[in-house]
C-alpha cells in the first residue's frame, strides 16, 4: 500500500498590475503570467486578481460576474475568467470610472502618472484583503495572498484591519525604486484606520507608501533573486527602505525568476523566420541576416551584432552604453537598439544611429516581435544595468545564444557567468561580467566578449553552456511553494 499522502493543495491569489500579452511594461508582466502557471503545474490551486483595464476586458469574450459592491472608491464588480493557454483563473476588477482609460497601466499617454492611481491601486488591494477574508464574497479562498511591487502593498495592510481568519500574505518586490508614495492626506481616504499611518505601519517619511506597507505588514518579504535581496539591505540600492527590511532580513528571502521557456524558444519562435538549438545554429545566422535586413545595417556575417532591448531608464545604466559609444564604434561590430523610455536616452541614441547608418540601428519603441528577432539574430546583448532586481533579458539572450555582458548586480551577478580559462574548462562560463560602473569598464568587457567572438571553438562553448542553462519555471515555483508552506503548514 502506498503510504505516501499527496501534499494538500494550496491555494494562491497571486495580485498584479500587469500580465503578459495583455498589460505590459516591463518583466513583472512576464512573470505574472508564468509563475501562476508553473505553480498550477505543480499541483496549487493558484489565480490571479488584475485590474480591469479595457486590453484585459476586451480579451474574453466570456467572463462571469462573481461579485458586485460598493466601495471607498465607488462602484466595482469581480468578474472571472480563464487565461488563455494556460487555464489560470482570473479575477477581474471591474470598475470602469478607475481603470476604463486609453493610456497604460500607470501613465496617460503623455508619459504623465494617473492622477488617481492611489484609488485605482488601492482597490486593487483591497479586493485583495477582501478575498482573503471571512467577508470574501467568494466561496473559494486563497491559503495566500501573493503580492506584487506596491500596487498590491496595502493589501497586507488591509487585511491586517479585517477580522476573523485571514491569509497568510507574501510581498515580492520586483523593483524597489518604485514604492507607491502618496500624500498622508489619503490614508482614512482609501479607508485604512489613522492608527496604520505609524512608523510601524504605513507610514514612510511624512507620506503615505504602498510598498512600506507591504514591506511591514506581509508575513514574508520576498525578492526576485538572492543577490539582490541581499543588496536592498543596505543604503546604496536599499532606496530609504534598507533599514526595516534589515530589521526584517528573517523574513526576507531572493527567488530567482525563471523563464518562460516557451514563448522564448529559438527552436520554435513564432516571430522567427528560421530557428535554432544548442547543436544546430546554422539557423541563427539566417536571423541575423534577416536582422541585419530589416534594420538597414551592412549585411555582413562576420562582424558580432551588440544588442540591447531595455527599457530606457537610470536603472538599466544605458547611458554608459553611450559615454562608451566612441569606444565601442570603432570596434569591428555593428549595434541594435530596441527601446523606449526617458527622453534624453531616446535622443541621444538615435543621434547615434544618425551618425552611424549601416552600423547602428536604434528603434525608439515597444516591439515584442523584434525583442525576440533582436535575441535570436544578435551575437552579444548588452545590459549594463546600475541595478537589477532580477532581469529576463540576460536569460533570453543565453538561451538564444547570445552571451550576454552585464554589471555583476542583482541577478544579472546571479545568472550570468562570466568567462575565464576557469569556467571555460569547466563548462560553467556563459558571458561577460564587469564590476566597476564606468563607460571604460563596460569598454573593456565589451572588448574581452569581441575578441571571445573571434575564436570560433570557445564562442560555440559559451553560446552552448548558455543555451543549456536550465531557467525554467519550476525551480521557482517549487522555492515559491516552499515559502508558502512555512506560512500554511500541511
Ligand atoms: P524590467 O522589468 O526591469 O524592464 P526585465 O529584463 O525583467 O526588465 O524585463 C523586461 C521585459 O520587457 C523583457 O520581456 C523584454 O523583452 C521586454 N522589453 C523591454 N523593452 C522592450 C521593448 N522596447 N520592446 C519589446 N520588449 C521590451
Ligand atoms: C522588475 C525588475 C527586473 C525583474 C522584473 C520581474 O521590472 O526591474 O529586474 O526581472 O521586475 O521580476
Amino acid at each position: 500500500m502506498n503510504t505516501l499522502a499527496l501534499p494538500a493543495k494550496l491555494s494562491v491569489l497571486f495580485v498584479t498590475s500587469e500580465i503578459y500579452p495583455l498589460v505590459k511594461t516591463g518583466g513583472l508582466a512576464d512573470v505574472s503570467a508564468a509563475l501562476p502557471a508553473a505553480l498550477r503545474h505543480q499541483g496549487m490551486d493558484a489565480r490571479i486578481l488584475v485590474p480591469g483595464y479595457p486590453q484585459i476586458l476586451a480579451a474574453f469574450k466570456i467572463k462571469w460576474v462573481v461579485a458586485t459592491g460598493l466601495f471607498e472608491f465607488g462602484e466595482a464588480r469581480l468578474l472571472s475568467a480563464l487565461l488563455p493557454d494556460s487555464d489560470v483563473p482570473l479575477y477581474i476588477i471591474d470598475c470602469p470610472a478607475l481603470y476604463q482609460r486609453e493610456g497604460g497601466p500607470y501613465q496617460d499617454n503623455h508619459g504623465n502618472d494617473w492622477v488617481d492611481n492611489a484609488l485605482r491601486f488601492a482597490l486593487l488591494s483591497r479586493f485583495a484583503a477582501l478575498l482573503g477574508s471571512d467577508e470574501s464574497p467568494l466561496t473559494w479562498r486563497p491559503d495566500v495572498i501573493h503580492c506584487n511591487d506596491w500596487q498590491a502593498g496595502l493589501a497586507p495592510a488591509y487585511l491586517h484591519y479585517l477580522r476573523g481568519k485571514k491569509a497568510a500574505t507574501v510581498m515580492t518586490i520586483h523593483n524597489l525604486a518604485y514604492q507607491g508614495v502618496f500624500p498622508s492626506s489619503l490614508v482614512t481616504q482609501l479607508g485604512l484606520p489613522m492608527e496604520s499611518y505609524s512608523m510601524h505601519g504605513v507610514e514612510y517619511f511624512g507620506h503615505l507608501s504602498f510598498l512600506k506597507a507591504g514591506l511591514h505588514y506581509a508575513d514574508r518579504i520576498t525578492t526576485v533573486s538572492p543577490t539582490y535581496a541581499e543588496e536592498i539591505q543596505d543604503e546604496t540600492l536599499g532606496f530609504g527602505m534598507q533599514g526595516l527590511l534589515a530589521q526584517r532580513s528573517d523574513q526576507l528571502s531572493g527567488i530567482l525568476n525563471g523563464i518562460d521557456e516557451e514563448q522564448w524558444n529559438p527552436a520554435n519562435d513564432r516571430y522567427l523566420g528560421s530557428h535554432f538549438d544548442a547543436d544546430h545554429l546554422e539557423g541563427k545566422a539566417e536571423c541575423k541576416r534577416a536582422l541585419q535586413r530589416r534594420l538597414g545595417l551592412e549585411m555582413n556575417d562576420k562582424l558580432p551584432i551588440l544588442a540591447v532591448i531595455s527599457r530606457l531608464t537610470h536603472q538599466k545604466g544605458l547611458d554608459l552604453v553611450l559615454e562608451a559609444a566612441t569606444d565601442l564604434i570603432k570596434l569591428p561590430t555593428q549595434l541594435a537598439i530596441l527601446g523606449s523610455g526617458d527622453s534624453g536616452l531616446e535622443l541621444a541614441f538615435r543621434l547615434l544611429a544618425q551618425d552611424h547608418p549601416g552600423k547602428a540601428s536604434v528603434t525608439i519603441g515597444y516591439d515584442e516581435g523584434l525583442a525576440h528577432q533582436i535575441e535570436a539574430g544578435a551575437d552579444i546583448f548588452l545590459m549594463p544595468s546600475r541595478f537589477e532586481p532580477c532581469g529576463l533579458n540576460q536569460m533570453y539572450s543565453m538561451r538564444y545564444g547570445t552571451p550576454p555582458v552585464v554589471f555583476a548586480t542583482g541577478g544579472l551577478a546571479d545568472t550570468v557567468v562570466d568567462l575565464t580559462d576557469k569556467t571555460l574548462a569547466d563548462s560553467s562560463a556563459t558571458g561577460f561580467v564587469f564590476d566597476k560602473m564606468k563607460p571604460s569598464s563596460l569598454a573593456e568587457c565589451v572588448k574581452k566578449a569581441v575578441s571571445a567572438y573571434g575564436n570560433k571553438k570557445t564562442w560555440r562553448r559559451l553560446q552552448q553552456n548558455g543555451m543549456s542553462r536550465d531557467f525554467s519555471w519550476d525551480h521557482s515555483a517549487k522555492e515559491y511553494i516552499a515559502l508558502y508552506r512555512q506560512l500554511v503548514p500541511d
